[in-house]
């Protein structure tokens, strides 16, 4: 696996891994790998033929306060992980590199980025948007892979890609990929390890509560006390009050006050001892 910090050597290693007409998939990460990600180069393995994967821990979506400093930095580790996962090249630019003196741009995805975590994170899906449309600029992948976990990041991705009309990736080669979780249920997030034993351990009546949640709205419970009570068990489990516990379509995510005909998803976002965890679950919809 080659390792690129800087454009010029990506560029030549891009061309070296196309010829011959070859495709390339990307798997953008901030590193502090985990299973979710690996599962994000195994899947990107499976339908291009090279993998690139990019490690870059984006300023510009951490909001004030936030964990920036703290966010674990382990490339050797993590270049390692890719290697051993058949990636074939590794972007890892500095700061200086993605964010040059004088970087005036942003991208904003209106609509589907400004409740939930947008709301909860102002500025955050800007960051997100900017970074990823460099990402798809420098790379410029055939595919590019991203955990469902994150499931309003993929939507912002998806809309900015259809509404710029990139090609490099195209709209319809955003890959979701299915969230990976802990045998518990726990999401796997590089956040966790910010958990405390007792912590990690009440963490998991999120994916636990979510899921009895899902089951009680298909079977037809009203939504507003379902979520409601979901938000009672959080609490009750050591959570703080949520940022959000929420119903939304699956598509647009606007919010749900009863499930209808149309896929929807279940969110929630929720600091648990400061460590802020989100989730979602599919949520099938009513037969037509
Ligand atoms: O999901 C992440 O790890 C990040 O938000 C991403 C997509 C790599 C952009 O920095």
């Amino acid at each position: 696996m080659q390792t690129a910090s800087t454009l010029d050597v990506l560029r030549t290693a891009l061309a070296a891994l196309r010829k011959g007409g070859a495709t390339v998939g990307l798997v953008p990460t901030m590193g502090a790998l985990h299973e979710g990600h690996l599962t994000l180069v195994r899947r990107a393995r499976e339908v291009c033929d090279h993998v690139v994967a990019s490690i870059f821990v984006n300023p510009t979506q951490f909001g004030e306060g936030e964990d920036l400093d703290s966010y674990p930095r382990q490339l050797a580790e993590d270049a390692a992980m890719l290697e051993a996962e058949g990636v074939a090249l590794l972007w890892a630019p500095g700061v200086e590199a993605m964010y040059p003196e004088g970087f005036a741009t942003s991208i904003s995805v209106k609509g589907v980025s400004e409740g939930l975590c947008g709301a909860a994170r102002p500025g955050h899906f800007d960051g997100v948007a900017t970074v990823v449309a460099k990402l798809f600029n420098q790379v410029m992948p055939d595919r590019a892979f991203f955990g469902e976990k994150d499931y309003q990041q993929l939507a912002v991705i998806r809309t900015m890609a259809r509404d710029l009309d990139l090609t490099r990736p195209h709209a319809d080669a955003i890959i979701g990929v299915p969230t990976v979780r802990e045998a518990d249920g726990l999401a796997m997030s590089s956040r966790n390890r910010y958990l405390s034993p007792e912590q990690r351990a009440a963490a998991a009546t999120l994916p636990a509560a979510m899921r009895e949640t899902v089951a009680g709205i298909e079977a037809g419970e009203p939504v507003a006390p379902a979520l409601a009570a979901l938000e009672k068990r959080l609490e009750a489990a050591g959570f703080d009050r949520p940022d959000y516990v929420a119903l939304a379509d699956a598509a647009s995510l606007a919010p749900l006050d009863a499930l209808g005909t149309a896929p929807a998803r279940l969110l929630v976002a929720a600091r648990i001892g400061g460590t802020r965890l989100i989730d979602n679950m599919a949520v099938s919809p009513r037969p037509a």
